[in-house]
């Protein structure tokens, strides 16, 4: 298909200048009236464009991260008002980064995709005579150093405001496949709230600390006085220390770091090519007295439509509720990350599996999801392997492939049908059932049993409390876990293709003949061969317990009592745990488990001061140590899977997946006399829905909206009723 940008070359400078942020310029004249005028504009890096001076659009990170091997966005922008009669120019500038800077680990060097970064754009105009002009980017164009000196995704920014481009060189033509490039697909990246600092603290190791009071991802802007050539550096943090330090281990390698160097007078910066995770700065050789007023974090990410609330008579769950809106916000900077401080962010497919369906709810997330799963989809390996990260970035097998792990991978078909229920799109789940069926059969390839997974490396219950020591994985099975995945997974594409009208008789024979291996292989009489809760979260809520669901339930509320009303789950079993115990009709067990506040539990977090989403349930412990540097990210959002549970139970709202997008759904709340009341409400596809309610001394009123031209199924007071469209009050027993 002709791609407008095919008139263009991509254009880099000199790759001696290295790290080096170039800019490039390209001066023309108009003498004609412009009827309208548009910028076509992509790059392999990081771009900012400016026409005569003004900034083009208030979109950042662009052009956003794919699978650059084989996608890369284009933007396009209405830039008529920006132009001018007589002499016009247009500057493109251009940072590293994730196609050029290092990410991933094992720790790179330089960038995976390239070492430097190139941009290609037309500018097209049309006069109001009828003709037209284009300006494409190729050598005739200027380039020049700019005052970014460095700008990496883990490094921060280095940066000499004395620069002043001097544009004495042509551009370069680079030699880069334009068959990839591809209509922008993603949400705008964009700043989506200032906060003004809490505090400026004096560290008891003498540093200097501004606290913003909330853990965010973006960057700090900062205005300074000072004499040209004085160096400032400011760092990023998520926590301080217990003695209340500055505290950057837990960053590992990623240096997050600004290096400012003045010019003369009085200056304001912000990142351009970069973000940071963070909640304290550090000021080092700031010049002058630190005042609150020269300070404002920016929070950047994916502008999606918030559509889901949630408030109770807690408030320590009001606050975990924040934390998860915080979490997604953080990590949805157009792809779903696992966490945006330390060397990863990148698009771990478990993380985002098992909260997805939480994501769907608190936003509108079917157009960032969309993007990220042709991602995921583009990547697949030709054998059906879905990695760890998309847009991949490890080393790949001596075959081309990659490693996979179970509960990893069933992204593919976790998150397209969870899309599906939340928003109801057929032509997405049509678009990506082949990518769900290749998956299933990847699995079903895999050596060994031939309706189990076996002989896979996998996460296991990634991060559970029962690992045995040394280890990050919890001690479930994990040929249990990824057997279960492999049957759920193989259910998802069921479903899928039953709504597209395919015949999958034959997927359901392989349902059948998993979940019989499933049973014969990990059933050990009234117990399963893992008994941990996680082994028993995932068999019940699966639907693999055939008639053992009652033993299974009571041994998983047996384990959760010998812990102390506590959970031991990770990634695995975590997101589920209150869903199953809902399940089994123990929604009082799963109240005092997200009540729970003593570690390991949800609200041990929001006690010791979260304000978004841990890695670890002792990312921080009580003594304010830290549990490792390694593995402890305060921002990510994988826990915050809670929240689905919030809604779906405590509110009671979930969609019927018969019925997607909430044409019809249930309102099926669990009081809980702890919780006081429930306010939700979410703004889904067909209207805004509403459930509430609270106790009244011997008496619960509950309320519901129900928008026009829908149904729900409600359940009040044991038996499921339907109701049409309007607003109701209903009286309950206590
Ligand atoms: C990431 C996780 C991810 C995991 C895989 C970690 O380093 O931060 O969130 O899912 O690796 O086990």
């Amino acid at each position: 298909m002709e791609n407008i940008l095919d008139k263009a070359y991509f254009i880099c400078a000199d790759p001696a200048w290295d790290r080096i942020c170039p800019v490039f310029k390209k001066e023309f004249d108009i003498s004609k009236k412009i009827k309208n005028a548009t910028l076509y504009i992509s790059a392999l890096g990081v771009y900012e464009a400016k026409i005569n001076g003004s900034r083009v659009g208030k979109r950042l990170m662009t052009p956003g991260w794919t699978a650059y091997e084989k996608r890369l966005q284009y933007q396009t922008y209405d830039v008529t008002n920006l132009l001018s009669d007589g002499e016009n120019k247009i500057e493109i500038g251009a940072g590293h980064g994730w196609f050029a800077s290092r990410i991933g680990t094992p720790k790179t060097v330089t960038g995976i995709y390239g070492t430097y970064p190139a941009v290609i754009a037309v500018l097209k105009t049309e006069y109001t005579d009828g003709s037209d002009e284009t300006i494409c980017t190729d050598d005739t164009w200027k380039a020049a150093r700019s005052e970014v000196l460095v700008s990496q995704i883990y490094d921060g920014e280095t940066v000499d405001a004395r620069i002043i481009p001097q544009f004495s060189e042509n551009a370069r033509i680079f030699n880069a496949d334009r068959s990839i490039l591809i209509p922008d697909e993603g949400e705008d990246i964009i700043e989506t709230e200032r906060i003004a600092p809490r505090s400026i603290i004096h560290t008891p190791a003498g540093e200097t600390v501004i606290d913003f009071g909330q853990n965010l991802t973006g960057c700090l802007e900062f205005n300074v006085t000072g004499k040209a050539g004085h160096t400032v550096y400011v760092g990023h943090a998520e926590i301080l220390d217990k003695n209340g330090n500055f505290y950057t281990e837990n960053y590992r390698s990623a240096k997050a770091l600004i290096t400012y160097t003045l010019k003369e007078g009085s200056q304001t910066y912000k990142a351009r090519y970069t973000f940071y995770g963070f909640r304290y700065v550090r000021l080092t050789d700031w010049p002058e007295e630190v005042k609150p007023e020269n300070f404002t974090a920016i929070v950047i990410h994916s502008d999606m439509k918030r559509t889901g609330w949630f408030k109770c008579g807690n408030g320590k769950v009001n606050r975990l509720f924040e934390n998860v809106i915080w979490g997604q916000r953080g990590n949805f900077l157009d792809v779903p990350t696992d966490c945006p401080q330390r060397d990863e962010r990148l698009g771990w497919t478990g993380d985002a599996e098992v909260f997805c369906r939480t994501a769907n709810i608190n936003f509108d997330t079917e157009k960032f999801f969309t993007k990220w799963l042709r991602d995921m989809k583009a990547t697949q390996s030709p054998q059906g392997i879905i990695p760890y990260v998309v847009p991949f970035v490890f080393d790949r097998r001596p075959d081309g492939s990659y490693e996979c792990s179970a509960a990893w991978g069933d992204a593919a078909t976790v998150c397209p049908w969870e899309i599906y229920k939340a928003f109801g799109s057929k032509d997405l789940l049509c678009e990506m059932y082949p990518m769900m069926e290749k998956w299933v059969e990847y699995i079903h390839s895999c050596p060994g049993e031939e309706y189990l997974w076996q002989n896979g490396r996998h996460f296991g219950d990634w991060l559970g409390m029962d690992a045995p020591a040394g280890s990050y994985k919890g001690s479930t099975d994990e040929e249990l876990i990824a057997s279960a995945y492999f049957y759920l997974s193989t259910c998802l594409l069921i479903k899928a293709g039953k709504v597209l009208g395919y015949d999958m008789v034959h997927y359901e024979e392989m349902a059948e003949k998993i979940k019989a291996a499933y049973q014969k292989t990990y059933f050990n009489g009234e117990r399963l061969i893992s008994d941990t809760q996680t082994a028993y979260v995932i068999t019940i809520y699966f639907g693999l317990a055939g008639d053992k669901k009652a033993a299974f339930g009571k041994r998983l509320v047996e384990l959760i009592e010998a812990f102390g009303d506590r959970l031991q789950t990770g990634f695995v079993g975590t997101p589920y745990l209150l869903d199953t115990l809902t399940e089994i009709g123990r929604a009082d067990k799963a109240y005092t488990l997200l009540l729970q506040e003593k570690f390991p539990s949800w609200l041990f977090s929001v006690n010791m001061g979260a304000t978004t989403i841990w890695e670890h349930w002792d990312g921080l412990r009580e003594d304010g140590s830290v549990w490792s540097k390694d593995m402890n990210s305060f921002n990510h959002y994988a826990y915050g899977s809670v929240a689905s549970w919030l809604y779906g139970t405590a509110a009671g709202i979930t969609p019927d997946e018969d019925v997607p997008a909430y044409k019809h759904f249930f309102i099926r709340p669990i009081p809980d006399k702890r919780l006081g009341f429930v306010k939700a409400r979410i703004d889904s596809r067909s209207g805004t829905i509403v459930s509430e309610w609270e106790y009244e001394n011997d008496k619960i009123r509950y309320s519901f909206i129900i928008p026009a031209g829908t149904t729900a199924t409600v359940c009040l007071n044991g038996t499921d009723k339907e109701y049409g469209a309007g607003k109701y009050t209903v009286w309950g027993d206590a």
